[in-house]
């Protein structure tokens, strides 16, 4: 059984496993989704959130959870990246989640990654999300370096879209998803961080020892840019699901 504890403003569940934190998380989509059907997602991409889309795909076919006037933008992409890369993250979005749900696609948003004009682009972005009235739900995972999205450590509270430089943490951390690391992306089109707290409800999901340190440090640390992930606790409504491993410094 998941068990429930506040830090802060930061409503923080432990589950037995992986499996539990999906499920737990896909539940608080569904009824939202179920609430409003027309509700505003900020999507996620990376390892830790596939389990919870499974269990999205499986929720959408068995109980015909309906994603038909569902919209979502994403939080990044690899710039240099065109969609139909197979390591870009429109893709992956696709992949694991679009293709096997009836949302529209023309509603789902990712940013793009091979864009002529990025400062125009990323303003563009920021222009579309708000046309849209904002984002209602926000997925984050949180990497080991505590980033969330490309906010990579440095990236200020009040950051907006933009084209970052990924670290060399970043690189090796996702070098499982590349077959050659010189083929990685060393930048990246993200959410800022400021863009992220605009969310009316945040939900980070984190599993594995190596998420460990930066999960202590965001709930229990000082709010500092050298660990974006603790500008969550100023935020009023933002849940953090974690397996046993990853809230094992709690
Ligand atoms: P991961 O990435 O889910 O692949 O661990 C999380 C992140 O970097 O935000």
């Amino acid at each position: 059984m998941a068990e429930d504890k506040q830090i802060g403003k930061i409503k923080v569940t432990v589950c037995q496993d992986k499996q539990e934190v999906a499920r737990v998380a896909a539940e608080i989509f569904a009824k939202m989704i179920r609430e409003k059907p027309d509700l505003m997602l900020g999507l996620a991409t990376g390892g830790t959130p596939v389990d919870m889309y499974q269990m999205l795909i499986r929720m959408h076919k068995e109980q015909g959870l309906n994603f038909s006037r569902v919209r979502s933008f994403n939080l990044d992409e690899y710039v240099g990246l065109s969609g139909d890369h197979t390591q870009s993250y429109r893709y992956f979005m696709n992949a694991n989640l679009f293709n096997h749900i009836n949302i529209d696609k023309l509603n789902t948003h990712v940013p793009d990654g091979k864009a002529e004009n990025f400062q125009m682009s990323c303003q563009q972005y920021e222009k579309d999300i708000q046309a849209a009235a904002g984002i209602d739900l926000q997925l984050l995972g949180i990497g080991s370096n505590g980033h969330i999205a490309f906010n990579e450590p440095g990236s200020p509270g009040n950051s907006r879209t933009r084209v970052v430089t990924l670290t060399e943490r970043t690189i090796k951390d996702n070098a499982r998803f590349f077959q050659d690391e010189s083929e990685i992306p060393r930048q990246a089109v993200t959410m800022g961080i400021g863009t992220i707290l605009e969310a009316n409800k945040i939900v980070l999901l984190a599993t594995g020892a190596n998420k460990a340190e930066a999960v202590v440090k965001a709930l229990k640390g000082k709010v500092t840019a050298d660990l974006p992930a603790s500008f969550l606790q100023n935020h009023p409504d933002c849940i953090f699901i974690l397996d046993r491993d990853s809230a094992a410094g709690l």
